[in-house]
């Protein structure tokens, strides 16, 4: 049997411990070696009146049963006090059970501004003191657990009870953000709605039943989610009677009300009310950047397309069935035709320089051999990507807020047009399942006239919608590959700017994700990164620029696999390594060393066999 849960030398505070749960948790945390602060106001059930008593009972009852603990009679509202009598008796604090609460029932047009008060302060605003008050102890010795008493007539709502509801609530929102800001401290923080017997219980419900629903059912998903070994964090659970169940968030696929350049109208909501409310396919967002990340594509898609009156694609899973259909599925063809201009502002955007006079013939339209720098290939194909949707694919729903850029390859059978319209066709090459996640394979083809210029395959990664026994591999996939083991054959820096990402977006990717900080922080990145395929450029170039003497006829293809985000201002070093016509290469942001390109190569075309002349 595995090893039973202990708390020797751990600090536990729990509030309202003078009776009913919080006096079972106290009692439970010390049978487990935990050294507890016993925290109890000692007023009555509707918080008038104040007392030692009940606290002193529970120490007692400790101390008679050879554990260890302390009292203190403060209310919560003074979350410091409780935290200085902890720190003075034990020297720490580890765990923290906002468990103390009263109640002051009425229907809502009878609660007074004190009673709404009292309910906010002692439920919110105590937790809130108590919580902060033990914070930054935590996060200077890396480690915490919360507790949050929530409510299930908060959660449902319950009559009479108004008041209480809105502070249990806000006591989960509370919980949400403090399980985000205090992951990185190992500060875990989840919530109960409890169900037991007790003298708050008593009003509301049957004897027999108070009798039954007893706290020493609860304290041991208390002591679980308060232990070092619980890795759960933000987590809801209703628990009661010797039952514990868990609660998240459903978000149906909803429905789109409004139509590029038209207003949004009543009428509108009204005629897609049932969709609106439709649970069937619902998604269960977990994190902001989920939720925010739909609102985001449907702004993208409204504005760069339109809006299909039936669109039901933005689902955060995928129709694991529909895979089958998916596959081979041709996205509508898309054309885009380009000047000069948009050749020279994505060399710009990838590190293309005047300082390097070898460079302008990429940024400079008079020089005698202009030319489009190979990776300029993607940009239109990703166009067709965007706006012909990948939204569209039918049998698959996809969330934008989990798709990741997973892998580029890239083929030139000509040189690109220094100017021209490109005409894309894309497919669905392959849908393989990495159990954490799928990928979506898409082919896209190029072609100026009938003539085909290039070839892209985009590896697209969706997370956590694997798992249904699909392949994992596919022929179809051109593989990466492992660069070799002995120190690169050259090294090329280039460091890029602050405003890196602002220029490369103008060649077409206006993802805020590489602008706008405040989206960038929702996404969980610290600022704004830069765009992957800016990267995969910057790294193309320094290839073309080390082994093939800037020749553009000399590309042919290149493979890379996007490992880690860059942010504007780092530097990128490319390593590299010749065998023979395949040159080997991995991307480091050289301030870190992280890998941000791994498992990649360029094929360069012969010098002997380069007879493609720039259309
Ligand atoms: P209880 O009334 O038996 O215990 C609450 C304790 O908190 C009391 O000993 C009281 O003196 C103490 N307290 C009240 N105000 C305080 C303050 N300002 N500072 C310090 N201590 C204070 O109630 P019970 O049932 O054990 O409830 C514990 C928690 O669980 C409460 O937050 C309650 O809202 C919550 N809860 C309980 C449910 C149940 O079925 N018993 C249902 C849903 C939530």
């Amino acid at each position: 049997m595995a090893s039973p849960l202990r708390f020797d030398g751990r600090v536990v505070l729990v509030t309202g411990a003078g009776a009913g749960l919080g006096r079972a948790y106290a009692l439970a945390f010390a049978e487990r070696g935990a050294l507890v602060v016993v925290n109890d106001l000692g007023g009555d059930f509707k918080g008038f009146g104040k007392g030692s008593s009940a606290a002193d009972k529970v120490v007692e009852e400790i101390r008679r049963r050879g554990g260890k603990a302390v009292a203190n009679y403060d209310s919560v509202e003074a979350g410091e006090k409780l935290v200085k009598t902890a720190l003075d008796a034990f020297g720490r604090i580890d765990v923290v059970v906002n468990n103390a609460g009263i109640l002051r029932d009425r229907s809502f047009s009878r609660i007074s501004d004190e009673d709404w008060d009292i309910i906010q302060r002692v439920h919110l605003r105590g937790s809130f003191q108590v919580t902060r008050a033990a914070w930054d102890h935590m996060k200077k010795q890396n480690y915490g657990r919360i507790l949050m008493t929530s409510s299930a007539s908060g959660i449902y709502g319950n009559f009479g009870q108004a008041n209480y509801s809105a502070a249990k609530m806000g006591v989960l929102g509370l919980c949400n953000t403090l399980a985000i800001e205090g992951r990185k401290n190992n500060i875990h923080c989840n919530t109960i709605a409890p169900n037991a017997g007790s003298r708050m219980t008593k009003t509301v419900l049957p004897e027999d039943i108070v009798e039954a629903l007893k706290p020493d059912y609860v304290a041991p998903l208390v002591l679980w989610l308060c232990h070092e070994s619980c890795e759960e964090n933000g987590g809801l659970f209703e628990v009661g009677g010797g039952w514990i169940g868990k609660l998240r968030w459903e978000q149906t696929l909803g429905a789109v009300v409004r139509q590029r350049n038209q207003p949004v109208t009543p009428e509108a909501v009204r005629d897609k009310w049932e969709k609106i409310c439709d649970f069937s396919n619902a998604s269960k967002p977990q994190t902001i950047q989920e939720s925010t990340g739909r609102v985001i594509e449907i702004l993208h898609k409204i504005d760069s397309e339109g809006v299909s009156q039936n669109h039901t694609s933005h689902s955060t899973s995928t129709a694991t069935s529909g895979f089958a259909r998916a596959v081979g599925y041709k996205l509508p063809s898309f054309s885009s035709s380009y000047t000069e201009l948009e050749s020279i502002m994505y060399a710009l955007g990838v590190g293309a320089s005047v300082k390097n006079p070898k460079d302008l013939k990429f940024v400079y339209e008079g020089s005698a051999d202009f030319s489009c720098l190979p990776t300029f290939g993607v940009i239109i194909a990703q166009k067709a990507m965007m706006n012909g949707g990948l939204a569209e694919i039918p049998g698959l729903s996809i969330n934008f807020a989990k798709v990741l850029h997973g892998e580029q390859y890239l083929e030139l059978y000509k040189p690109l047009p220094r100017s021209g319209e490109l005409k894309c066709e894309a497919v669905v090459a392959d849908i393989l399942d990495k159990g954490s996640g799928i990928v979506i394979v898409m082919d896209v083809h190029s072609y100026s006239g009938k003539e085909l210029i290039c070839y892209n395959q985009f590896s697209v990664f969706v997370v956590g919608s694997g798992g249904f026994g699909g392949k994992r591999t596919s022929e179809k996939l051109k593989a990466a590959v492992a660069v070799p083991k002995r120190p690169p054959d050259a090294v090329l820096r280039d460091s890029t700017s602050l405003n890196q990402a602002a220029l490369y977006r103008l060649s077409g990717d206006w993802n805020p994700l590489h602008i706008d900080p405040s989206f960038a922080s929702i996404a969980g990145f610290e600022k704004p990164i830069l765009h992957g395929l800016c990267t995969f450029g910057f790294s193309a170039r320094h290839v073309l620029q080390q082994f093939a003497d800037n020749d553009v006829s000399r590309f042919k293809a290149i493979k890379v696999r996007f490992a880690k985000p860059v942010y504007p201002g780092q530097t990128l070093q490319t390593e590299m390594w010749k065998e023979g016509n395949r040159i080997h290469f991995q991307t480091k942001v050289q301030e870190t060393g992280d890998i941000v390109i791994s498992n990649a190569y360029v094929d360069l075309v012969p010098t002997s066999g380069v007879s493609a002349q720039i259309p």
